[in-house]
This record gives C-alpha cells, structure tokens and sequence, in this order.
C-alpha cells in the first residue's frame, strides 16, 4: 500500500481520533498567530487582490476542529487589516487540502456551525472547497492561490512505498529539520524570500497544567494524553505494519514509559514558524 494512504491521521471524533488529540498542535497554532497578524498586514498592504477575492489554500488541514481555527485566524487578520487599509468587501475562497484518504467529511459537518460564526462578522462571502491530493504534486494552477498555510505537516516525508513488515526495517516517516537547514534550503532554491523565520518550543504534555487551575495534571495523566496524540497520528502506519490488535496495548505500555521518562525530564517539542512571500 502507497505510504499516502497510510499516513492519514485518525477520522472521525472519537475518543482515538485526531479531532479530538490535537490539543497540542491547536495551541501551536495560537502561538503563531500574532506573527501571522503582523505579516499577512505586511502582505496585504503591498498586495491587492484582484476583486477583493483572497485564495486561500492550508496544505494538510487534517480533520478536526484546528483546520477551521487556522482558517477563521487568518480570514480574521485579512478582514481587520482590509479594515483599516479601507478596502472593499471580502470574498474568501479556501482550499482544504489533504491526502486522499483523511475524513473529509468530518470537516464538512463543522462547516454550517463555522459558517453561521463568520456571518456575524460581516466577513462577505467565504466558499470552501477540498482539494484531495498530495501537497508534493501540483495542486493548483499557476499564480492561482495568495495565500498557502500549512501547520505541522512538512516534516511528513510522504512518498514511496512501505517496506516489508520488519520492526527493524520499520521507519516513521518524518525529518525534522534544523531552522539552519530550512534557511539553507529555501535560499538555495530560491522561489521564495523569508519574511520571518523562528522557534518556539511547547512541552510534550501542550503545557497541560497551564489550562488547568482547578486541579493538578499528574504524570499519569500527562503520560496517557502523550501516547493518546501520537495514537491519533500514528495508528494508521503502525497498524499496517504490526496490525490492529496489538494497538490497545501497545499505546497503554507507551504511555506508562512516557510517564516515566517524564519524571527525568521535560520534553519540549522545537516549532519552527516561517512566514515567506513569493519572489517575483
Ligand atoms: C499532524 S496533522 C496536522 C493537521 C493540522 N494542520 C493541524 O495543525 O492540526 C498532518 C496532516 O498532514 C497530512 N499530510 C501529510 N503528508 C501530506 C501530503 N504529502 N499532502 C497532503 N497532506 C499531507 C496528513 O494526512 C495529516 O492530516
């Protein structure tokens, strides 16, 4: 089976799904959001769209609830600084994208409820579509989107084919960079100039205990919620590999070895945010 078929993350909204274990990734997305406000300002000031129809593509938007929230961010920013720069209404058309396989659907159905909320803005007309398929092929025509997004996805090296079922043989398939390499290689290829290029680290746990004052989040609880959103992630690669019914267990003995390594130390995830323009 193609690795793009696997590499989805878990539909659907129940207690293993993605929608509802990507806690830490929304908050990543929050992190980033006055960066994105001071540079899509910056962007919008030199750049008029043509009828006031902004194209706007998030490469990787997974299901669940983080998908609308990077959109409305962004179409938020768009709508106060067309605000203050007096132009004229705003029509969105925006892009979902993601691998064949990702449950769609499941974003479709928070659509009415995300819909109704922007209404209430005065945003004008916002249109959503999917655009199924991988973000390493084209997508799109040329010159035809303003604005790409996409949030914890490009570490994902999604070509070629699984190799056989050896745990020895099997490889997650992820890179994670160094902010060096990523300038390095932006610059060498050239198509783009980097705006804002920066880290920020979140803790394993999303820094659980910051959102909790009622109570204590013990390492027992940070430890399931650990191994509950690499679950989310994961599941699919590893069932093809090892199958489904080890997956329970599995999971539970990982989460009982995170519990411990975290008593030693404190993980921290390193977040590279890069905000770039095409060179023309
Ligand atoms: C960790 S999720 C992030 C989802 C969402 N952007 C967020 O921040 O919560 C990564 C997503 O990237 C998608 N993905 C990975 N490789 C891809 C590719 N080549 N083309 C399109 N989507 C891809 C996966 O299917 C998955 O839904």
């Amino acid at each position: 089976m193609t690795m793009e078929r696997l590499l989805c993350m878990k539909g659907g909204m129940g207690e293993t799904s993605y929608a509802k274990n990507s806690i830490l990734q929304r908050k990543a997305i929050m992190k980033v959001k006055t960066l994105l406000d001071e540079n899509l300002l910056k962007l919008m000031m030199l750049k008029k769209t043509s009828n006031g129809c902004w194209k706007i593509a998030d490469l990787g938007c997974s299901s669940g609830p983080n998908t609308l929230i990077s959109i409305s961010n962004i179409m938020e920013i768009i709508h106060k600084s067309s605000l203050k720069l007096n132009h004229k209404k705003l029509v969105f058309q925006i892009y979902l994208n993601d691998l064949f396989e990702n449950d769609f659907n499941n974003i479709f159905k928070l659509l009415p409820d995300f819909h109704q909320s922007m209404q209430g803005e005065n945003f004008g007309a916002c249109y959503m579509n999917a655009t199924p398929g991988s973000f390493y092929g084209r997508l799109f025509p040329n010159y035809y989107i303003d604005i790409f997004h996409s949030s914890y996805c490009v570490h994902w090296l999604s070509q070629g084919l699984v190799e056989e079922a050896k745990l020895d043989l099997f490889n997650i398939p992820i890179y994670h960079p160094t902010i060096e390499e990523v300038e390095q290689i932006i610059k060498a290829e050239g198509s783009f100039i980097i705006k804002t290029l920066k880290t920020f680290k979140i803790g394993w746990d999303a820094n659980l205990q910051e959102d909790m004052n009622d109570y204590v989040v013990d390492r027992k609880m940070r430890g399931v919620f650990i191994s509950k959103y690499h679950r989310a992630l994961l599941e699919s690669l590893l069932i093809a590999e090892f199958g489904e019914n080890i997956m329970d267990e599995l999971f539970s003995r990982f989460a009982k070895l995170i519990q411990l390594f975290i008593e030693l130390k404190s993980p921290d995830l390193m977040n590279i945010v890069l905000f770039m323009t095409k060179n023309s």
